[in-house]
């Protein structure tokens, strides 16, 4: 069965290391087999949210919904900006809630920046299980300025090989046993200060 994984950028910037993370995910996705990378860097169009519009009367947020619903696995790249998820993203993401589409889907998070956007990568793990999101990996790129050429493009060997690994993870993530799923889905939450009661059942 093909695997359809969503990578969504949720940085504005134009010379953005989260970007430029998530174009080595997607080379590396787009040797696997069996798997279909689709992109959302719209995340710039998306407006404030605003319980009183419907999700369809925008169509930024019309797209980015209709994508996360095409998609087996999504993989979410943040920025951390003083100390938090960087808004713009968060701001997407609450446009989801109400559809439902994130429930039960496995998501992997990544936050490059300057520490590592361990609070970008915390605040994406519990705001994605408080909507029904299983959270199945993640991984942090501390200075990732230091680890790229003058393009931003990333040349650190071993950073380039744990986002290898964090693609290979996109691809089988919807295809693990639910017992498997889960055990990675606590691990990750338990490491976000997330109670176990936001963890939704694997869909059958
Ligand atoms: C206003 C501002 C606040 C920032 N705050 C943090 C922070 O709290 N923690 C951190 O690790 N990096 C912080 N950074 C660094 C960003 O995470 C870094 O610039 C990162 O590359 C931004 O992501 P992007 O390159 O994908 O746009 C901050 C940057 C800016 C401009």
């Amino acid at each position: 069965m093909v695997q359809r994984i969503l990578l969504v950028c949720g940085s504005l910037q134009r010379a953005s290391a989260n970007r430029r993370a998530l174009e080595v995910v997607g080379a590396h996705l787009a040797t696997i087999g069996g798997v279909e990378v689709d992109e959302f860097d719209e995340v710039a169009a998306i407006p404030g949210f605003n319980p009183d519009v419907g999700e369809t009367a925008v169509p930024a947020v019309g797209s980015f919904l209709e994508r996360i619903a095409a998609a087996d696995t999504v993989v979410i790249a943040g920025p951390e900006y003083a100390g938090a998820l960087g808004g713009a993203i968060k701001n997407a993401l609450d446009w989801v809630v109400g559809a439902g589409h994130l429930s039960g889907k496995p998501v992997v998070v990544l936050s490059a920046g300057t520490t590592g956007g361990v609070n970008a990568r915390f605040d994406l793990i519990r705001t994605l299980s408080w909507q029904g999101a299983h959270v199945v990996g993640g991984l942090g790129i501390a200075g990732p300025r230091t680890k790229s050429d003058a393009d931003g493009r990333f040349t650190d060997p071993a950073t380039l090989a744990d986002l290898r690994d964090l693609a290979a993870l996109a691809a089988t993530a919807a295809t693990l046993p639910g017992e498997a799923r889960l055990e990675l889905v606590v691990q990750m939450t338990a490491a976000a200060g997330v109670g176990t009661e936001r963890i939704a059942p694997v869909p059958t």
